[in-house]
């Protein structure tokens, strides 16, 4: 008996596009969705599998978009529902798959479902929020800290003397999934876009959406996090359940990948619910761990022990939340470099951002460009296409800043140099795509001297070793491990480009990250 084909989102590269931040077509300094479609040539030549697009939904802004006014539409400011067809059927022509983010835990408060719901307490939409009571003194009903501000996740609205919740800002008001009829508002909306034929969603915040039936509460010494950052309510599984079943009752290995935004590995797993839960989930803790080869390795081996005996891993290094991964990691080009080896021959799936194959760096936004109110600006500086004064945009002054170095670090001059570390995510995405190791083979973590990481990947009688220097000072791996010695292997690919296909030499130079294969 031959096993099953592995379903696309194991063997996958995803690839997040932020829409604002892509390409803007129509000259108003925001990307759109156009911007994506005239782009997909160059997606195809990179070699990603999907695209992730984060949301461009109808929406006031306040939180750029995951304040969802409309849920079944495209806002004018990214353009028409047949744009988005246009994309889908383009994309899919060129075997690019398409997920959505879909945010299920919260509205904007101008969705007609909230401001129907806040008409009064007899709405017939009151309970699909979620409305308490003032606590005894007049306050919010319980403790629980908003995303950001330091604040109460709760606003007093006074023509009704209730208070109503919201783990992030007072304009994005939770949705009460004990309401039967959200759950199905909610399915709908999944149903609406799984018929126009995505491939599936990311599901922002997902394990917020099950919420202690009494509001418990958090303990005082936890009130320095905000309650987004902790709940993790038994009832969210039932209500996943829900949507695997929504999800798998479509053709095409339909998929979601949550966002678990629980800082322990061990939490997350159960969020995979022995199959029955989410086909992927996103596991922060690498995303914060800094860039030393001690701390990867626990990190590695803490997804091995937890991760994997649930479900299918990713990692994540870089996205619209979190200052990107080369600045983080000090700002040397070639440690981002090094990072990509090792995100892309993990076992698991990655996800890249866009903007990281350029290796760009965290925007500098002056205080009067500030806009977003999480503080996340500098990770959404527009991707700059070309080395002109308008980096390809249809505008010259966009909705943030250019990154650093655009005149340098833009598609245009990185495709026309192969030394470039654009043209080493590309040889990384092809070798990736040629092994069936690297896709979904074992993985074992061998010994390595202090300050590096090797592991090997196989799959039947296909095998790849990776080395990873994770500091500025050669390493010498001796000749001992695997059996026949690392001097027989080839260097498939270098993170600096230097010896491909040259035998390995049984060093690894400062930041250098090498992908072998057999000789
Ligand atoms: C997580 C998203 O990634 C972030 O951008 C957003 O602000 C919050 N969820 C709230 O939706």
């Amino acid at each position: 008996m031959t096993e099953p084909a592995a379903p696309w989102w194991k063997s996958a590269v995803l690839y997040q596009i932020y829409p604002r931040s892509f390409a803007d077509t129509g000259g108003d300094g925001v990307g759109d969705l156009e911007g994506v479609r005239r782009h997909l040539d160059h997606l195809e030549w990179l070699g990603i599998d999907a695209i992730w697009l984060s949301p461009f939904y109808p929406s006031p802004m306040a939180d750029f978009g995951y304040d969802v006014s409309d849920y079944c539409g495209v806002d004018p400011l990214f353009g028409t529902l047949e744009e988005f067809d246009r994309l889908l059927a383009e994309a899919h022509a060129r075997n690019i798959r398409v997920i959505l983010d879909w945010v299920p835990n919260h509205t904007s408060d101008q969705h007609p479902w909230f401001v129907e719901s806040r008409s009064g307490r007899d709405s017939p939409k009151r309970n699909w929020y979620v409305w308490r009571d003032p606590a005894p003194d007049g306050g919010p009903p319980n403790n629980w800290i908003r995303a950001w501000g330091g604040t109460p996740a709760w606003t007093f609205d006074p023509p009704s003397d209730q208070w109503y919740l919201h783990l992030f800002l007072p304009e994005q008001p939770d949705l009460n999934w004990r309401e039967p009829a959200v759950v199905e508002a909610m399915h709908d909306v999944l149903r609406f876009w799984l018929d126009r034929g995505v491939d599936g969603f990311r599901m922002d915040v997902i394990h917020l959406i099950g919420k202690a039936a009494d509001l418990p509460d958090d303990p005082p010494e936890l009130l320095s996090n905000p309650h987004s950052s902790l709940n993790d309510d038994p009832s969210t599984h039932a209500l996943i359940r829900g949507l695997r079943d929504l999800l798998d009752s479509y053709d095409g290995d339909r998929m979601m990948v949550g966002e678990v935004f629980l800082l322990d590995a061990a939490l997350v797993a159960r969020y995979y619910d022995a199959g029955q839960g989410l086909h992927l989930a996103f596991n922060f803790p690498p995303l914060f761990t800094r860039w030393r080869a001690d701390k990867w390795h626990k990190r590695i081996e803490e997804v091995r022990d937890t991760i994997e005996p649930n479900g299918w891993p990713t990692w994540v290094l870089s996205n619209h939340d979190v200052q990107r991964h080369r600045t983080r990691y000090g700002g040397s080009e070639s440690r981002a470099r090094a990072a990509a080896v090792l995100l892309l021959t993990l076992r698991g799936t990655p996800f890249l951002y866009a903007g990281e194959e350029l290796g760009l760096e965290d925007a500098v936004i002056p205080q009067d460009r500030q806009v977003d109110p999480g503080g996340r600006d500098g990770c959404r500086a527009p991707i700059p296409w070309t080395s002109g004064r308008d980096h390809g945009w249809a505008s010259t002054e966009p909705w943030l800043p250019w990154p650093p170095e655009a005149d340098l670090r833009n598609v245009e001059a990185q495709r026309s140099d192969e030394r470039s570390i654009l043209h080493l995510y590309r040889r990384l995405l092809g070798a990736r795509r040629r092994s069936g190791a690297l896709q979904l083979g074992q993985q074992i973590l061998l010994d390595a001297p202090g300050g590096a990481l090797c592991w090997s990947r196989t799959l039947d009688d296909d095998q790849r070793l990776v080395l990873v220097n994770f500091t500025d000072a050669t390493v010498e791996l001796p000749a001992a491990p695997p059996p026949d010695g690392w001097q027989r292997w080839i260097v498939q690919v270098a993170s600096d480009g230097q010896g491909e296909g040259q035998p390995y030499s049984g060093t690894l130079g400062p930041d250098q990250a090498l992908l072998l294969r057999p000789g």
